[in-house]
């Protein structure tokens, strides 16, 4: 998530600016910039941009020369999502004359057919990024309005997409013009000026009683304070929130911490991961595929090497690209992977999981397939990383940055990721057709507002079958199909964060062993939704239950039959059997850091993990 900063008021803008990014460090970017409105000689006021890659302590440094007088400004940090890590691709982003600066939190889809209407009108594009067509959009209605808030409003009605946005413009010294849709935007009045920023950490300093603008509401910040207005330009008053959040709290945005933060965030990064994905004609559009269709249609074996939670949605993914695209798939923990002389040929396509993009063992099994004459596919967290430089096309995950060490929203990303490189294989290889990639793809997006619903809803069923699992001295997670995959992602999720050992069974082995462990009282969690095999998953469910096992059972919303069976249900909405993996995640995810809260462990940062694993 990029963060925004801006103030108009009787001080100095840079270091309130600069200490306000400062205060957002912790959501993770790539560059930083600032756009300063100063006087010039001729006490005209001009815009001074000034940004770069790397760290906000860079900035400031950079900044310490800078001898304009400006009361006025807004900044930025990036988490790249459009356009790789580069001072050019840094926010602020100006108008063709240089007079109008903008930063964005956000993603506008239609960004490529707006930036081709404004190129065709003469605007000359200096990044790659989609924010750019925003300067462009406010300089093309401000020639025409006159005034800033109103072109800005203009600007964004022809935006499709997110947006957090703050505007300065030299010809309206000491006006901040603020819109927002779907990206967040606080804003507040201080002694020293006027604040917005794109998170309340950034203001508390000046002020805990903030207005959080609401979609499709604007404002217009000067020293004396700020006017809000409605989509019209109507006058609006919005309520006033008091903010009683220390710093820790804040960062976390209200939640008691970053893994149920990122845990709720998962609606959002669907949405954002599939944004702009597929054409109006029913096309998948991966912008850096990197491989063409007649190369992808040649592949007929694919590998999916990853590690940890990335290689469990490898396991998802298996089901889906042999199921739809009908290739071989296999899916190997790249530690393996890197190892054995795996049979590569030009035709095969291997495909690397990783949210940070810099785990080393699945970096050194991209470098041997690449050896080998593979074809390689990067799905990743992170613009720019090793993995996605070293893979011919990728795929981003639009997670923003993950600060829990156990891997949640980003693991949903890389399932719909994975999810729509399925669905191209398929396409490619005429197994589907665009009428049925067109439906899969609308319910995959409808599997954001079923998160929502889950993370609604569940909390009393998931904190009393917490509590029948937490003095558990170890647990069994089954599941048959999709179940099985989801079952390895629950086990990881739980002993990861608990403590507490767990270890997946495909439901189906239960009686080739692991039913010896079975006593009265042992937790046996179950992926027990609707799906082809489900009436064999209680079969094996029931073995369990006359054994004396505590049966946890994620099911579908309306099944009574389950309720005979298990102890403790966790229902979630009824999808289709394929995508289940996105929302019956979502409870285990739950699951196991309540049980982790019940055991006094840190979710955020569990005892002898790394958030990235960059050595063997
Ligand atoms: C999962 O919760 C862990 N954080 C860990 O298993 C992680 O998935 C694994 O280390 C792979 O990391 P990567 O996705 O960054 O490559």
């Amino acid at each position: 998530m990029c963060g925004i900063v801006g103030f108009t008021g009787r001080d100095q803008a840079k270091d309130i600016l600069v200490e306000g990014l400062r205060r957002m460090e912790y959501r993770g970017y790539d560059s930083a910039g600032v756009a300063l409105e100063a006087a010039g000689a001729d006490g005209a006021a001009r815009l001074d941009v000034i940004r770069r890659v790397g760290k906000v302590s860079g900035l400031a440094s950079e900044l310490e020369g800078y001898a304009g007088q400006a009361t006025c400004g807004i900044g930025h940090t990036r988490w790249a999502t459009h356009g790789r890590p580069s001072t050019a691709n840094a926010h602020p982003h100006t108008s063709c004359d240089g007079r109008i600066a903008v930063v964005h939190n956000g993603i506008v889809e239609n960004f490529a057919e707006l930036r081709e209407e404004l190129q065709g009108r003469g605007h000359v594009f200096k990044s790659d990024t989609d924010t750019e067509v925003l300067a462009h959009l406010v300089e093309e209605a401000y020639a025409e309005r006159g005034e800033l808030m109103a072109a800005v409003r203009d600007a964004v009605s022809q935006v499709v997409g997110a947006y957090g946005l703050a505007v300065v413009c030299a010809d309206e010294p000491g006006v901040v013009a603020v819109a927002r849709k779907d990206s967040p935007i606080v804003i507040g009045v201080g002694e020293k000026g006027s604040y917005v920023a794109s998170d309340v950490i950034a203001l508390i300093d000046a002020t805990r009683d903030v207005v959080v603008l609401e979609d499709d509401q604007f404002a217009r910040l000067s020293p004396g304070g700020v006017e809000y207005t409605d989509a019209e330009g109507r006058p609006i008053e919005p309520a006033v929130t008091h903010v009683d959040w220390d710093l820790d709290m804040a960062e976390k945005g209200g939640y008691p911490d970053f893994m149920l933060k990122e845990i709720h965030e998962q609606p959002r990064v669907v949405r954002d991961t599939l944004v702009g994905r597929m054409t109006a004609t029913g096309e998948l559009d991966i912008d850096e595929l990197g491989l063409s269709l007649e190369e992808l249609n040649d592949i007929d074996r694919v590998y999916v090497i990853a590690c940890g939670t990335s290689y469990h949605a490898g396991l998802i993914a298996k089901n889906l690209i042999e199921g739809w695209a009908r290739i071989p798939c296999e899916v190997e923990a790249a530690s393996e992977f890197r190892y054995r002389d795996a049979i590569i040929t030009p035709s095969t396509l291997v495909v690397a999981v990783s949210q940070s993009g810099e785990t080393a063992d699945t970096l050194a099994a991209i470098r041997d397939a690449r050896i080998k004459g593979a074809k390689v596919f990067g799905i990743t967290n992170v613009v720019g990383s090793p993995v996605a430089r070293e893979s011919d096309g990728v795929i981003y995950t639009k997670a923003n940055k993950e600060i829990a060490v156990a891997s949640t929203k980003s693991f949903i990303g890389q399932v719909v990721s994975l999810t729509l490189l399925a669905l191209l294989l398929a396409q490619v290889k005429y197994r589907l057709t665009t009428k049925q990639a067109r439906m899969l793809f609308r319910e995959l997006g409808d599997s954001a507002a079923q998160i929502q619903e889950i993370l609604d809803g569940c909390g009393p069923a998931v904190r009393e079958a917490a509590a029948a699992c937490k003095d558990a001295r170890s647990a069994l997670f089954v599941g048959r199909g999709m179940g099985a995959a989801i079952a390895c992602e629950g086990a990881l999720k739980l002993k990861e964060v608990s403590y507490l050992h767990a270890e997946a069974y495909a439901a189906g082995e239960m009686k080739h062993g692991p039913i010896a462990l079975i006593e009265p009282g042992f937790p046996v969690i179950a992926v027990a939704t609707k799906s082809p095999t489900y009436d064999k998953t209680v079969s094996n469910l029931m073995e369990c239950r006359a054994r004396g096992a505590v049966v946890v059972a994620v099911a579908t919303e309306g099944d009574d039959e389950i309720k005979k069976i298990a102890d403790h249900v966790i229902y979630i909405p009824r999808i289709r059997d394929c995508f289940s993996p996105i929302t019956a995640s979502v409870p285990l995810q739950l699951l196991a850091r309540e049980v982790a809260l019940m055991r006094g462990c840190d979710v955020d940062q569990p005892r002898n993990l790394a958030k990235s694993v960059t050595v063997e």
